[in-house]
C-alpha cells in the first residue's frame, strides 16, 4: 500500500513574514492529514522553514536542485546543501524550469541522480502541454521523459523516486486532467517504471499536479494509481491545502 504523499509547491512565492504564517496554520491541522505532507519552499527559505517545521512531521523540500556535485557553478545549490538544510524532497524537471530555463531529460536524469547520492527523494515532474495532447503526443512525450531517466538510473534508485504528473495544461490554468485522463497516465507511466524495476512499479509513489483544489482533490485521489498531489496555487493558503490532504476517503 503507497502512502499518499501532498506536496506544497510554494514555486517563487513567500516572505519570512508570510512564510511564519502558512507553515504556523499547515502545522496546525497537520495531524488530521491522511498521508504525507511535504512543502518546496524557495531556496533562500530553507533555513528559516527548516527551523519552524522541526519536529513537526512536515517534510522540507526545494524546488530544483544543481547536476554539478560542487565547484564552480555560480548560482546553483547542490544536493548536499540541500541534504544540509534538512530537506528530504527535491523537485526536478517542473514544466516551468523546462520551458524557462531550457532543461532537457538528459538534465533532469543527472539532477535525479545527484540528489539521490544526496540521500535526497526526487519528484520529478512530467507531462505534456496542450499542443502536444491536441497533437496525441502525449504518450510520446512521458515515454521520452521516463525513459531518459531509465536509461541513467540503476533499478534500485528508481525506486527511490516520486514521479508527479502534471499536464502543463492544467498548471496554474484552473483546469485540471479529469480523473480518468490523470488515472490513464499514471497507469502508463507505472508501466514504464516497472520495465526497469517491477518493485518500482508497485512502490514508486506517482502524484498529480495542475490546479488541483480542495473541490476536485477526492475525486482524484479516488483513483487508484493516483498517490497525492503536488500542488502550487493552493499551497499557499493552509486551509486549502489541509483541506485537499484531508480529502481522501
Ligand atoms: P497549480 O496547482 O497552481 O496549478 O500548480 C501546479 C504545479 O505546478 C505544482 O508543481
Amino acid at each position: 500500500m503507497r502512502r499518499k504523499l501532498f506536496v506544497g509547491n510554494w514555486k517563487m512565492n513567500g516572505s519570512l513574514v508570510a512564510n511564519g504564517v502558512l507553515l504556523k496554520g499547515v502545522r496546525a491541522g497537520a495531524q488530521e492529514a491522511r498521508g504525507e505532507l511535504a512543502v518546496c519552499v524557495p531556496a533562500c527559505y530553507l533555513a528559516q522553514c527548516s527551523q519552524i517545521l522541526s519536529m513537526s512531521g512536515i517534510a522540507l523540500g526545494a524546488q530544483d536542485v544543481s547536476s554539478h556535485t560542487v565547484g564552480a557553478y555560480t548560482g546553483e545549490v547542490s544536493a548536499r546543501m540541500l541534504q544540509d538544510f534538512g530537506c528530504r524532497y527535491v523537485i526536478i524537471g517542473h514544466s516551468e524550469r523546462r520551458e524557462y530555463h531550457g532543461e532537457t531529460d538528459e538534465e533532469v536524469a543527472q539532477k535525479a541522480q545527484r540528489a539521490l547520492a544526496a540521500g535526497l527523494t526526487p519528484i520529478i515532474c512530467v507531462g505534456e502541454t496542450l499542443a502536444e495532447r491536441e497533437a496525441s503526443l502525449t504518450w510520446d512525450v512521458i515515454n521520452r521523459q521516463i525513459k531518459a531517466l531509465l536509461s541513467l538510473l540503476e533499478p534500485a534508485e528508481v525506486e527511490g523516486l516520486v514521479v508527479a504528473y502534471e499536464p502543463v495544461w492544467a498548471v496554474g490554468t484552473g483546469k485540471n486532467a479529469t480523473p480518468e485522463i490523470a488515472q490513464e497516465v499514471h497507469v502508463a507511466i507505472r508501466a514504464l517504471l516497472a520495465q526497469k524495476s517491477a518493485e518500482a512499479g508497485k512502490r514508486v509513489r506517482i502524484l498529480y499536479g495542475g490546479s488541483m483544489r480542495p473541490e476536485n482533490a477526492l475525486d482524484l485521489l479516488q483513483m487508484p494509481d493516483i498517490d497525492g498531489g503536488l500542488i502550487g496555487g493552493a499551497s499557499l493558503k493552509a486551509d486549502d491545502f489541509l483541506a485537499i490532504a484531508k480529502a481522501v476517503l
